[in-house]
């Protein structure tokens, strides 16, 4: 049976966690496939709002076994908070949530790797979001990092501390002043690791998926952060350091491409982006800051205020075909209600020429958007259920994205609860 992806295809943020909820119950496993702590996937449902970091979106539908895959990275102590606010909703984690041994440990020193980092570059740094994720994937592929299989061996403890250690002597080395207790540090970590050595699975992911293909079990992959923050394709050094990308769940699953189905590829009806790095539609008026005010554009992780701008398609047709993405969802389109005139971008001005595909640099020096304007519309859509409720406008805005990057809508979204999401397929 085919594993069918779901990625998101901007700067992150898109409604990834809403829609893998809504998609749940079509599915027998959510299996996360990369990022760490550093993603914040918001679910709604029955007047609560829940946030997500770690933790697959499929976790409140009871039937469904949530994996953490080995492309994931993990910090405990976030992972065991997670589990403490997942405790009044009666989730049998120990059973419907499963860990990759493979998947790598954030130490508390890798997070304050992260924060000197980001101290040393100054002007020019990033915009982590601090949770250790860009050191943690260094000494992944440096070949110097933990797992969480090595909990579970007797020289563990030792193991911890040589890296503790050895990333003590390079913070020291970097110059910059931070206030930490590493004994405070230590303490949290190995009691939040053993919380989790002691109540929850972990296991030989790949062998686990691949089982459950063999069963014939309906497997969904869940994304983290979108395809323009991918590590490989993304606004490079802006990015954060995995392949945020269908190629991503391969890796970081441990499934061959030619088990992948279908791919849903999720975007805002606009564009919004958190940290630093270039964003060539991004409005720094009023119209941004409506969109911000509407739309509540503040990290669900940090909560940073979110820059926000209009519809890129460029940049969505190269996120599509990156991805072999096979179906669209469209989010947040209430949020665009009200304006008098909508714009999408669809080609660049680039050192003086207009070019149709997404070029190496998107600095602003260098590039500026080429606008197509759309009449808005003025209906509230947040109570619409079915499609032909839609406004005409909003009927042609979405016609006009089908056809400039020839995939088809099949879900709209209208609203952050589950139960606001219009489903096009049906129609
Ligand atoms: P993720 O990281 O892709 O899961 O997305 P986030 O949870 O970080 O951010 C999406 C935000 O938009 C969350 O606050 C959601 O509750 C909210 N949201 C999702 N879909 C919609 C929608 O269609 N309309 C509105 N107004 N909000 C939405
Ligand atoms: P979800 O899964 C939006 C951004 C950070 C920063 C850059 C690098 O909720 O969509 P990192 O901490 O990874 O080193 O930060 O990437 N970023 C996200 N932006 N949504 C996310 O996740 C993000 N995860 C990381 O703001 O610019
Ligand atoms: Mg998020």
């Amino acid at each position: 049976m085919a594993i069918d992806l779901l990625l998101g295809l901007q700067w992150g943020d898109e409604g990834k966690g809403k829609i893998v909820d809504v998609l749940t119950k079509k599915y027998d496993v959510i299996a996360r496939f990369q990022g760490g702590p550093n993603a914040g996937h918001t679910l709604e449902f029955e007047g609560i709002k829940h946030v997500l970091h770690t933790i697959p979106s499929g976790i409140f539908h009871p039937t469904a076994i949530n994996l953490v895959g080995n492309g994931v990275v993990i910090d405990p102590v976030i992972f065991k908070q997670e589990l403490d606010n997942l405790a009044p909703f009666n989730i049998d984690t120990a059973k419907s949530l499963l860990i990759s041994r493979k998947a790598h440990l954030i130490l508390p020193t890798h997070r304050l790797l992260d924060a000197a980092s980001e101290m040393a570059k100054g002007k020019a740094k990033i915009g982590s979001t601090l949770k250790g994720i860009g050191p943690t994937y260094m000494d992944k592929t440096g070949r110097n990092g933990i797992r969480v299989g090595d909990i579970e061996l007797p020289q563990w403890k030792e193991t911890y501390t040589a890296l503790r250690d050895k990333h003590l002597v390079m913070i020291d080395n970097m110059n910059v002043t931070l206030d930490f207790s590493i004994e405070e540090l230590d303490r949290d970590f190995f009691a939040a690791v053993e919380y989790m050595r002691t109540h929850l699975a972990f296991v030989d992911s790949e062998e686990y998926l691949s089982q459950a293909q063999k069963n014939k079990q309906r497997i969904l992959a869940e994304g983290a952060q979108g395809s323009l923050l991918d590590i490989d394709f993304g606004t490079y050094p802006f990015v954060t350091s995995s392949n945020t990308t269908a190629a991503g769940a391969c890796t970081g699953l441990g499934v061959a491409p030619n088990k992948i189905g279908e791919v849903y590829g999720i975007f805002k009806a606009y564009t919004t982006r958190v940290g630093s790095g270039p964003f060539p539609t991004e409005l720094f008026d009023e119209i941004g800051e409506t969109m911000g005010r509407v739309g509540h554009e503040f990290g669900a992780t940090t909560g940073r205020a979110r820059r926000c701008g209009w519809l890129d398609l460029v940049a969505l047709r190269y996120a599509v075909e990156i991805n072999g993405v096979t179906q669209l969802m469209m989010m947040k389109g209430d949020v665009l209600s009200g304006f008098d005139e909508l714009k999408v971008c669809t080609a660049y001005n680039y050192r003086g020429e207009t070019i149709n595909h997404l070029p190496y640099s998107l600095n602003a020096e260098e590039l500026s958007p080429i606008y197509t304007s759309f009449p808005g519309w003025k209906e509230d859509l947040t109570g619409m259920h079915e499609a032909n409720e839609l406004p005409q406008n909003l009927h042609d805005y979405i016609a006009f994205v089908e056809d400039f990057v020839q995939v088809p809508i099949s879900i709209v979204s209208v609203g952050p609860d589950r139960s606001q999401t219009i489903f096009r397929t049906t129609e």
